[in-house]
């Protein structure tokens, strides 16, 4: 091969890109933000877990002369590999500028864009998938998007955005009869567009992409940049060639395995080998013995192939097919399906792999070749796989094919898989089983079983395989194959990955599934004439398709009498929404970067609590491009942040891991990194408390700790007739906003600084630069355009990152911009604060609760943060929607080694339901009654006071209740639920209702302020501005609603542009839900303000809006007016000797039902109905948005995320791969939401009520139900009664509380013998 060193030539948006020095560890994503400046598709993870990032690739098949389009990740894509081929970004299919495209325009219209930063992701994904089936199903539109993640919407506005283009869909679109009897959220203002889609609009396939095939495909390529090579070989002997000169070398196919070892892993290639173009890695043959797949042949085209076979041959030659084929339907998102290979999963030999139990319990055969020998071929059998992440399979070797076999008609085979999100997740564990029978016999012949997650490579349980041999496939068969599978699959309590017992009974349970599987389909095929299963049994291998998610959305229409442009109580679009689909939306780091900008990368400690010896950054400013570091030697002002009361940069000593130590300056974001990563610390550890229990052991709190109490609660528990004490968990929650924290600070004349961030308090931003830099307030300007979600996390987190911009901004005197990379950010942020609550109540024997003594401890980590107003609001809100007379509540913040927590959406509030609902399941458990009388017997009614003596004045709890009965069936349901459980013995269904009442106002009375600024030009339009953060809440629509109706002018004429501390001074954060209360108020007084001004020239008969504003400057009259509100009869209240925490109180109702898989713990929601009281709404698309939205948030909380710390302070879930949220797969099958009707808000504009935080809580009905359900399994061996349940209710907890006779097998090692994987905070 040629030494010269070729061009990267490839099409973007129709366009042709030459490279002429394209560097081989670039990525795709990198490329088209940063060079070609296409910033719509969005970097959020880096490893493929998101789908933030996706764009089209689309290539020329000249065997059949077609064109190819497929979806994939560019952050895991070498830019490399793209040669020849075109991407398509959603800059390149539609914008604001020229048209939009159908699928940019329907997420948006159908509000399925909130914060907007997964939505370029989205539409990618759509647009790939429809330009392969022009009219697919739902379910087809739902797995399609499996590997897109958004943490705003809760997924439900975009299915139904995109249901336009489904099979479902009716060709009269939105004017569907169907649709007639609810009401649609959908945008007024736009024209609805209606299928069928047509794709011979779009754009045309490069001409020479097609032309020139030849001169791109069959040419071997070499690019050669920073020390590392990419070849690109073409035919079979260059491949072996190069394999021989560079045996540890790296085949690149999809780049899913090499693309997270370089990135995360720290390793190093400098030899790539792209094998793409080579014919034999690429080919699919029928053979004798089953299918032969070239390794390089992609997942997506084996599903579509072994899919095909399956169609066209009989059952029974197919078993091991199917198998692969249900396996891969959990598999990764879409878009690593497209990318990632066979071969690169056998290779890589994960000790998870989903393909190679199955792989190696069929006994699937390998063909290898390399230099000088002739090809050879080996079984994938028990000693392939060598050790951890190594095979039989030598370094100068190549991978050619993989036989997958045919079965024959005694031969019966079975995958399994379970992870904690069943889609697109990797697995705990997971099985490829195979039993083969003497002809027509029930007698073993052969077993195979092979196991992942259980060693550290694939392995098979040989004892038992051998010992069964001979055996006869009966019900005695189960109890032998679990005593010998314990003797098989040992692991240590310790083991990496942790929940051990759990994984050893997944592996006794998947065969029992087996052997229920292969026993029905014996006795259908009459070689057994018994059926020896029972009816109720058969739920362990039943899977029920429950369809895709539908549901209904209902909320009031406004009254006839509301002309029509006022925009109040209208559905309309978020402001940004079609900004945000065509990737027109800027964000921090999609801005252009200034002239000499530099990047700046955080340093940080790797350990929990320990003094600093050394740091030696000789080895990173040795790398070319860095310009240097800082740390509180470069602070000219204060190291310490007030807000937060906790140091910018460690000076001696480090408290915990992802303390700030210093920054590396560099002049691309990958140099700093890298350079970061290179320096050396030198610690000396000290003693480290991490978790709530080590903190009480060792007294260690933040201050002292705060109590209320009313009544007299030891009284109260000598007059009830029963009294319980119980403890229980919550865990920590990670915000996982897509956008990470990101600041880029410029500096100006005379030391002023200017700062744009991502930040949820650019008040606080601007007065921490400040105090940072030594500078009065007045120089450091900080804008906020928007976020790209926040939810809490970026109230007080976002200040370091700015000022380690700015730090280095003042240092270097030059631009800096710090946007942090997924894992730094999770590592350097703090989470939701996980709980421990003792409590002890005292009740009567119908349930009513006289008295609650609770004991609320919380992580609060190594600084106070925000830790006090948290601690406050569980507190002040752990009475729910619940009257207790005699009520003492204290609070512990406890300090430990790990990074501060923080606010997070409904911060303390969703603890404090957590802990009261537990309370009241544990008495009705007590009681055995029916769950909804107990808590309708506490309900609070008007007229009571809290247990912080507010009076509850206008009380909607008990319409919510109601309606939510009412909507949900809930006692019909309830009966099919118990039908459905005495039918079923190895699923179960449990089924849960709860109210919600929830405090509206910042605990900190002077917060609740609010200032606008509104200025109408003499062109009549109007530029608002307000103190709140736009973070996908829409609440700038919302805003621009307010002065439309204030201003009776046509929202159209609005505008916001940004918030920023120079225009509306001395704002509070946006959070507490209250930013529309409080700036709606401010924005209505200016606006009311300004039309009073223009009162005089209204009266000219036929005169416009643009008139009179002519005419008011005319007569020079201000047309720029301020409005500043602050929240009324907040505090003490003398007249009635109470309290007002709060301004008022919002309500709801939350019903779930949910099924539990009670072998592996996998469940499911098949329906959500919520009832929710937000006054007269404002904008009900946007209610309703937060709603869903907030409820899959809360939904993650409880039952899928498991933030994970390892005893020595590691954070193990830095990212989507291993902390997972809620994707499209989780949303309830049946999900209705309607707002509480006639209840009017006098407390807030137009009377509408806050919305943000309180639907998360309604979240918990999902953990009740699946309670219930694990109770009913419980019932089934006689274990009656409360149990403990701590959040998240993960799939190994569901499980193990099942408990029956696999769960008894494995008893939970004792504590303190052994180190645990990861610990509880
Ligand atoms: C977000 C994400 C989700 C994932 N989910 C799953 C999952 O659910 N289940 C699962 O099992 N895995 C999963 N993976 C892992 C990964 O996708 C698979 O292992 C994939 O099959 C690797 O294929 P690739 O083409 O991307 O490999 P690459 O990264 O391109 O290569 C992987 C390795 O294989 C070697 N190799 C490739 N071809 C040959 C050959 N012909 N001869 C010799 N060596 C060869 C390469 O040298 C390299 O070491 C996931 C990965 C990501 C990033
Ligand atoms: S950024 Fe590419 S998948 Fe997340
Ligand atoms: S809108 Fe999807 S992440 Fe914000």
């Amino acid at each position: 091969m040629e030494a010269k060193t070729d061009f990267l030539i490839f099409f973007v948006n129709g366009e042709k890109v030459i490279e002429k020095e394209p560097d081989p560890t670039c990525t795709l994503l990198h490329y088209l933000r940063s060079k070609l400046h296409l910033t719509g598709s969005k970097n959020v993870c880096g490893e493929g877990g998101c789908g933030a990032c996706t764009v089209m690739i689309s290539k020329y098949d000249d065997e059949n002369n077609s064109i190819l389009h497929y979806s994939v990740n560019a952050c895991l894509t070498p830019v490399c590999s793209v040669h020849g081929l075109a991407v398509t970004t959603t800059e390149g299919i539609g914008s604001l500028r020229t048209r939009l495209h159908p699928v940019q325009e329907q997420i948006a219209k159908h509000h399925g864009s909130q914060c907007g930063f997964c939505t370029p992701g989205m539409v990618m994904s759509m647009y790939a998938l429809l330009r392969n089936n022009t009219q697919p199903s739902m379910i087809e539109i739902e797995k399609y998007l499996e590997g897109n993640l958004c943490r705003c919407t809760g997924y439900r506005p975009i299915l139904e955005g995109y249901r336009t283009f489904s099979k479902e869909s009716c060709a009269m679109g939105d004017n569907c009869c169907k649709n007639q009897t609810e009401n649609k959220l959908k945008d007024e203002k736009k024209e609805n567009y209606s299928p069928p889609y047509d794709p011979t609009q779009e754009p045309i396939f490069p001409p020479d992409l097609k032309a020139n095939y030849s001169a791109y495909n069959n040419k071997s390529l070499l690019f050669e940049n920073n020390g590392v090579r990419w070849y690109r070989p073409v035919t079979l002997t260059e491949l072996i060639e190069l394999k021989h000169q560079y045996p540890h070398s790296k085949i690149i196919i999809g780049n899913t395995e090499v693309g997270i070892e370089t990135r995360y892993k720290k390793m190093k290639y400098h030899v790539l080998i792209h094998t793409c173009n080579i014919r034999e890695l690429n080919n699919i043959t029928y053979t004798d013995d089953g299918i032969k797949i070239g390794s390089s042949v992609t997942l997506s085209q084996v599903e579509v192939v072994l899919q095909q076979a399956i169609h066209n041959s009989s059952d029974e030659i197919c078993r091991v097919f199917k198998a692969v084929v249900e396996m891969l339907k959990w598999f990764a998102g879409k878009q690593i399906r497209n990318a990632a290979c066979i071969g690169g999963n056998i290779m890589t030999a994960s000790p998870i792999s989903d393909l190679n139990p199955i792989f190696q319990a069929c006994t699937a055969v390998l063909e290898v070749v390399s230099k000088g020998n002739s090809m050879r071929k080996m079984t994938l059998d028990g000693n392939f796989f060598q050790g951890y992440r190594q095979t039989i399979i030598q370094p100068t070797e190549v991978l050619l094919s993989l036989t997958i076999p045919y079965t024959n008609k005694n031969e019966y085979f079975e995958g399994y898989k379970q992870a904690i999100r069943k889609d697109d997740d990797i697995a705990i564990v997971n099985a490829g089983m195979r039993v083969v029978f003497e002809p027509e016999s029930d007698v073993i012949k052969e077993l195979h079983l092979s196991y992942g997650g259980m060693a550290p490579t694939t392995v098979m349980a040989k004892n038992t395989m051998q010992k069964l041999v001979g055996r006869k496939w009966e019900n005695n068969l189960v109890p032998a194959a679990c005593q010998y599978l314990e003797e098989d699959l040992p692991l240590d309590p310790g083991a990496p990955g942790g929940i051990v017992e759990y994984r050893k009974t997944l592996t006794t349970s998947f065969f029992f599934k087996f052997y229920l599987t292969v026993t029905q389909q014996l006795y259908n095929k009459g070689i057994t004439q018994e059926n020896t299963i029972p009816r109720s049994h058969l739920s362990a291998i039943e899977t029920r398709e429950l369809g895709p998610s539908k549901g209904s959305q209902v909320y009031e229409l406004v009254g006839a009498a509301q002309k029509d442009d006022n925009p109040i109580g209208r559905p309309v679009v978020h402001s940004s929404a079609y900004q945000h689909a065509t990737g027109e939306a800027v964000f921090v780091d999609d801005m252009l970067t200034l002239k000499g900008e530099l990047f700046v990368s955080p340093v940080y400690s790797s350990r929990p609590h320990a003094t600093l010896i050394n740091v030696d950054t000789s080895a990173a400013l040795q790398i070319p491009g860095v310009k240097g570091y800082i740390c509180y030697k470069d602070v000219p002002g204060s190291n310490h942040i007030d807000i937060s009361d906790e140091q910018l940069f460690a000076v001696e000593e480090v408290t915990c891991v992802g303390c700030l130590i210093g920054a590396v300056v560099a002049t691309s974001a990958p140099i700093a990194r890298e350079a970061s990563r290179s320096i050396k610390i030198d610690y000396k550890d000290l003693p480290a408390i991490l978790t709530i229990e080590d903190a009480i052991e060792n007294n260690s709190y933040l201050s002292k700790s705060p109590v209320y109490h009313s009544g007299d609660v030891n009284k109260g528990f000598e007059e009830c007739e029963q009294v319980l004490e119980g403890e229980v968990y919550m865990g920590a929650q990670e915000h996982f906003y897509l956008e990470t924290q990101s600041s880029i600070a410029v500096p100006k004349e005379r030391d002023e600084m200017d700062l744009f961030s991502a930040g949820q308090f650019p008040g606080g931003i601007q007065e921490s630069v400040a105090k940072t830099l030594d500078i009065p307030f007045n120089k450091v300007k900080c804008v906020v355009k928007r976020l790209g979600g926040g939810f809490g996390g970026k109230e007080v987190q976002s200040i370091p990152t700015a000022l380690m911009a700015a730090v280095a901004a003042k240092k270097y005197n030059l631009p800096m911009r710090c946007c942090l990379e997924r894992d730094d950010d999770i590592v350097m942020t703090g989470t939701r604060h996980p709980i421990t609550a003792k409590y002890k109540v005292g009740f009567s024997s119908e349930g009513r609760i006289s008295s609650l003594d609770l004991n609320i401890y919380a992580n609060c980590g190594n600084a106070p943060d925000v830790s006090y107003a948290i601690m406050g609001a569980i507190l002040i809100k752990c009475d729910n929607a619940y009257k207790i007379p005699n009520f003492r509540v204290t609070g512990h913040l406890c300090k430990t080694n790990i990074r501060s927590n923080t606010a997070m959406r409904a911060a303390g509030s969703i603890q404090a339901m957590f802990i009261i609902e537990t309370v009241l399941q544990h008495v009705i458990d007590q009681l055995g009654v029916e769950p909804t009388k107990v808590r309708e017997l506490n309900f609070y009614k008007v007229g009571d006071r809290t247990h912080v003596n507010q009076i509850i004045k206008d009380c909607n709890i008990q319409s919510c209740w109601e309606e939510c009965l009412n909507h949900s069936d809930y006692y019909n349901r309830k009966t099919q639920v118990h039908q459905f459980n005495r039918d079923n013995r190895w699923r179960k269904r449990g089924i849960s209702i709860v109210p919600l009442k929830y405090g509206i106002s910042f605990e900190v009375i002077q917060l609740n302020q609010a200032g606008a600024l509104v200025n109408i030009y003499t062109d009549g339009s109007v530029l608002i501005s307000h103190g709140g953060v736009e973070m996908g809440q829409g609440l700038h629509i919302k805003m621009i609603q307010v002065a439309s109706a204030s201003l009776g002018i046509s929202s159209d004429r609005i505008h916001i542009s940004e918030s920023s501390t120079n225009i509306v001074p001395n704002a509070p954060p946006s959070a507490a839900s209250v930013s529309s209360d409080l700036n709606g108020m401010a924005i209505k007084i200016a606006c009311e303000t300004l039309s009073k001004r223009l009162e005089p020239y209204k009266n000219e008969k036929g005169s416009s809006w643009n008139d009179w504003v002519k005419k008011a400057y005319e007569d020079r009259v201000s047309l720029s007016a301020t409005g500043f509100y602050k929240a009324p009869d907040l505090g003490p209240d003398p007249a009635t000797n109470s309290e007002n925490k709060f301004m008022y109180y919002t309500y709801g109702a939350g019903c779930s039902e949910v099924e539990v898989d009670c072998l592996t713990g996998d469940h499911t929601v098949i329906r959500t109905d919520i009832v929710f009281d937000v006054g007269t709404s404002l904008n009900p698309a946007i209610d309703i948005g937060q709603i869903e939205g907030a409820f899959m948030m809360g939904y993650g909380l409880y039952m899928l995320e498991n933030f994970k710390i390892s005893p020595n302070g590691k954070v193990l879930t830095q990212g989507p791969g291993n902390y997972k949220i809620p994707a499209i797969s989780n949303i309830p099958k049946q999900f209705n939401v309607s707002l509480l009707k006639g209840k009017p808000n006098d407390r807030a504009v137009y009377s509408s009520k806050a919305i943000g935080e309180p639907p998360l809580l309604l979240s918990v009905s999902v953990f009740l139900a699946t309670k219930s359900a694990i109770m009913a399994a419980r019932h089934e061996t006689g274990r009656r009664g409360y149990f403990r349940l701590d959040s998240p209710a993960t799939p190994d907890k569901i499980r193990m509380q099942c408990q029956d006779e696999f769960t008894k097998q494995f008893p939970v090692a004792e504590e303190g013998t052994y180190t645990p994987w990861f610990i509880k905070l």
